[in-house]
């Protein structure tokens, strides 16, 4: 047992010492380790980052911009309206639910869009799904939005993750692990540290997993990682076009500061679309569901 335990010991120390720049462990400490007591790992079940982490960003820099509950308007003025505080709480994650074609890519792109050019604010989009060049071609051709002008600079990033690599390794620390979370993962690279970031879609994530109950342990670790970075996070959940279920497992809502739903109803024979601000846990907001439409200048709220 313990000798197998040393095995798992050896592997897991050659990934920290990377991200922790350690000496190498004493033999008093590998038996601390074997006992799942070893300072640089969190004694907690299922908690894979010590430093409360999945992403390349360190906790001085995270210290050094505290923002703490600062409220950040999302750049859709229509939208900022309908919430009392007039935008978004920093630390906040907001789950963006609703069906293909809603819009849900746009909301973020033009909230990102906006707060890039006229404030400065740094915005991270990861894409799970779809390829950059792809998104930023479609952004200017269908309104207008220059993503390429922002990145040059230096306040927009696209980064592409593949859903596949991220569910391997963690599903591979399952199989070793034989169901607990204590060893890294392979941070996602971030190029800074965002005001606002973004993941499309945590359906692609999770269609990846082989096992729910393992994507349930990755997002909980993720939720908690983007808490830390204290920026605004959007994640991203496709769901049906009149949806009831808002997420893949129901912990993603539950997770969530927020939620904000995108609805395809059919009316009359019609497609029309809705925007309800479900939940939101730093603010009051007006309640119920509001039209929209997606027009050359983006998504535009409450002009039916
Ligand atoms: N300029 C425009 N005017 C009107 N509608 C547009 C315009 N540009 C794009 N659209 C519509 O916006 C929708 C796509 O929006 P978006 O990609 O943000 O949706 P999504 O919810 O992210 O979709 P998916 O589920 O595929 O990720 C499409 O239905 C498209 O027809
Ligand atoms: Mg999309």
């Amino acid at each position: 047992m313990v000798g197998n335990m040393g095995n798992i010991f050896e592997k897991v120390w050659g990934t920290a010492k990377e991200f922790l720049g350690a000496k190498a462990p004493k033999a008093e400490e590998k038996e601390a380790a074997a006992n799942g007591e070893y300072r640089g790992f969190t004694k907690k079940k299922h908690n894979i980052i010590p430093e409360n982490n999945l992403f390349s960003i360190s906790s001085s820099e995270i210290e050094r911009k505290t923002h703490e509950n600062d409220i950040t308007p999302t750049g859709i003025k229509e939208f900022d309206q309908l919430i009392k505080d007039g935008g978004l709480e920093q630390g906040s994650s907001i789950l963006i639910s609703g069906g293909t074609g809603t819009g849900k890519t746009t909301f973020i792109l033009q909230s990102m869009h906006n707060c890039s050019k006229e404030r400065s604010l740094k915005c991270i989009y990861i894409s799970f799904e779809e390829d950059p060049k792809k998104i930023k071609g479609h952004m200017k051709k269908n309104y207008g939005w220059d993503f390429e002008a922002l990145e040059k600079s230096g306040t927009f990033a696209i980064v592409k993750v593949d859903p596949l690599d991220v569910a391997r390794d963690v599903e591979q620390i399952f199989l070793e692990k034989h169901g607990e979370l204590k060893i890294r993962l392979e941070k996602i690279r971030l190029p800074f540290l965002p005001d606002i970031i973004a993941l499309d879609s945590l359906s692609a994530l999770s269609i990846a997993f082989t096992e729910e109950e393992n994507y349930r342990k990755y997002i909980t670790e993720l939720f908690q990682s983007l808490v830390h970075m204290n920026c605004i996070s959007y994640v991203i959940s496709e769901t049906e076009q009149d949806p009831r279920i808002y997420s893949r497992t129901g912990v993603e809502e539950f997770l969530a500061d927020g939620v904000i739903v995108l609805y395809n109803l059919k009316k009359q024979g019609k497609r029309e679309n809705e925007i309800e601000v479900l939940k939101l846990r730093s603010s009051s907001h007006h309640k119920g569901r509001v039209p929209y439409r997606i027009t050359t200048k983006g998504i535009l709220i409450g002009q039916g």
